[in-house]
C-alpha cells in the first residue's frame, strides 16, 4: 500500500495556463490546428479546474468545514482525482463512489491520494461515462442521511463546473490565439468545458464554430458521455445552445487517432483527447481553403492511466506505452504517477 501523498496548498498556483501548443504534422493547410494540454494540470486532467472551482465555491457559501466535513461525489475518473488531491490539500475527507469495475490503476489513484472509495455494484453505474444517474441517487441518498456532515458538489448541475472553464480556459485560449481563434472542439461530459469555453469565446467573436464530441453507445472513453444512451446533465442543457456541432466518434476512430498522435506528433494521449483528436482531424478535412483559421482542441488527459484500456483494444505494445510515458513530447508528470507506476 501506497502511503497517501501530502499535498501542499501551492499547489493550486499549478491549476491553469496550460500549454497551447500547434500540431504541425497533421490536418489540411487551411485550418491550423492547436491543442490545449490540459495534462500540464496537477492532477493530470480538465478536472482540476472545475473540482477546485467548486470546492472553493462551496468554501464561499459557507457550505465545508475543515477538519470536519466530508465530500462526496460519484465518478470514476478524473474529477474524483482532482478532488481527492484538492480534499487531501485542503483537509477535507473525501469518498467517492466509483463502480467495481473501474480499473485498478484509478483505484490505486484515489487511494493514494487519500479518497475512500465507495465500490457500487455495477448496474448502479453501469458504463463509464453513462450510467451515472443511479450512482448520485446513491450518493444523495447518503448525504440525506447525515445533513450538515457532507458536502456533494454534483458537477454535473454545480454552476462552478462552468464558472471555471469561462473563467479560465476560455480567456486562456482567446489570449494565446491573440483572438484568432475560429474553432473549438471538445469532449462532451458533464458539459462544463464546452459551455465555459464557447460562451466565453462568442462573446468575444460570436463566429466561433463550437465542435462538440460525444463518444458512440456503450464506449470505453472515460470522462465523455453519449447523450442518447444517457441523460443530457442538466450544466449542459442550460447552454446547449452553444453547441454548433455535434459529433460522434467511436472507440476505434479514437483509438486510431490515439496511435496517429504518437507516430505523427510524439503526443501521449488518453481516450477522450482521441476522441477530440479524431473529431479535429475530420473537421480539418471538411474545411475548404477560404474557410479556414486557427481550431483549438481540447486534449483533456494524458494516456498515462490507462494501460489496462490500450492493452485491451490493441492501441500499444508495453514498449510503446513505456516509450511514450517516458519520451513523448510535452510529458509531464501528474502527482500520481507514482500510484499508477507502483500498481
Ligand atoms: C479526460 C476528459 N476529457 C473530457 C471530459 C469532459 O469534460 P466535461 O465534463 O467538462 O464535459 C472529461 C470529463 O470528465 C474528462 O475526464
Amino acid at each position: 500500500m501506497l502511503a497517501v501523498k501530502t499535498i501542499s496548498q501551492s499547489i493550486f498556483r499549478n491549476i491553469g495556463q496550460t500549454p497551447l501548443i500547434p500540431l504541425a504534422n497533421v490536418g489540411s493547410g487551411a485550418l491550423k490546428l492547436y491543442a490545449k494540454l490540459e495534462w500540464y494540470n496537477p492532477f493530470g486532467s480538465l478536472k482540476d479546474r472545475p473540482a477546485y472551482w467548486m470546492i472553493q465555491a462551496a468554501e464561499r457559501q459557507g457550505l465545508l468545514r475543515r477538519g470536519e466535513s466530508i465530500v462526496i461525489e460519484p465518478t470514476s475518473g478524473n474529477t474524483g482525482v482532482a478532488l481527492a488531491g484538492i480534499c487531501s490539500a485542503l483537509g477535507y475527507q473525501l469518498e467517492v463512489i466509483v463502480p467495481k469495475r473501474v480499473s485498478q490503476e484509478t483505484k490505486a489513484i484515489l487511494r493514494a491520494l487519500g479518497a475512500k472509495l465507495l465500490e457500487a455494484d455495477d448496474d448502479l453505474c453501469p458504463r463509464v461515462g453513462a450510467g451515472t444517474d443511479q450512482a448520485i441517487a446513491l450518493a444523495n441518498a447518503i448525504v440525506k442521511g447525515r445533513p450538515g456532515k457532507y458536502f456533494m458538489p454534483n458537477q454535473y448541475e454545480n454552476e462552478a463546473n462552468f464558472r471555471a472553464h469561462y473563467e479560465t480556459t476560455g480567456p486562456e485560449i482567446w489570449r494565446e490565439t491573440n483572438g484568432k481563434i475560429t474553432h473549438f472542439i471538445t469532449g462532451m461530459g458533464t458539459g462544463g468545458t464546452i459551455t465555459g469555453v464557447s460562451t466565453y469565446l462568442k462573446e468575444q467573436n460570436p463566429s466561433v464554430k463550437v465542435v462538440g464530441v460525444q463518444p458512440q453507445k456503450n464506449h470505453h472513453l472515460q470522462g465523455l458521455r453519449n447523450l442518447d444512451e444517457s441523460l443530457m446533465p442538466d450544466l449542459l442543457k442550460r447552454r446547449v445552445s452553444v453547441v454548433d456541432e455535434k459529433v460522434t466518434v467511436s472507440d476505434a476512430e479514437a483509438f486510431s487517432a490515439i496511435s496517429l498522435a504518437a507516430r505523427k506528433e510524439n503526443l501521449f494521449l488518453g481516450p477522450s483527447s482521441g476522441a477530440t483528436f479524431s473529431a479535429a482531424l475530420s473537421l480539418a478535412d471538411r474545411v475548404r481553403d477560404g474557410e479556414g483559421g486557427v481550431a483549438v482542441v481540447i486534449f483533456g488527459d494524458s494516456g498515462h492511466k490507462y494501460w489496462s484500456i490500450f492493452d485491451e483494444f490493441g492501441v500499444f505494445t508495453k514498449d510503446e506505452f513505456e516509450r511514450l510515458r517516458d519520451g513523448a513530447r510535452f510529458v509531464s508528470k501528474p502527482l500520481f504517477l507514482d500510484a499508477v507506476s507502483n500498481n
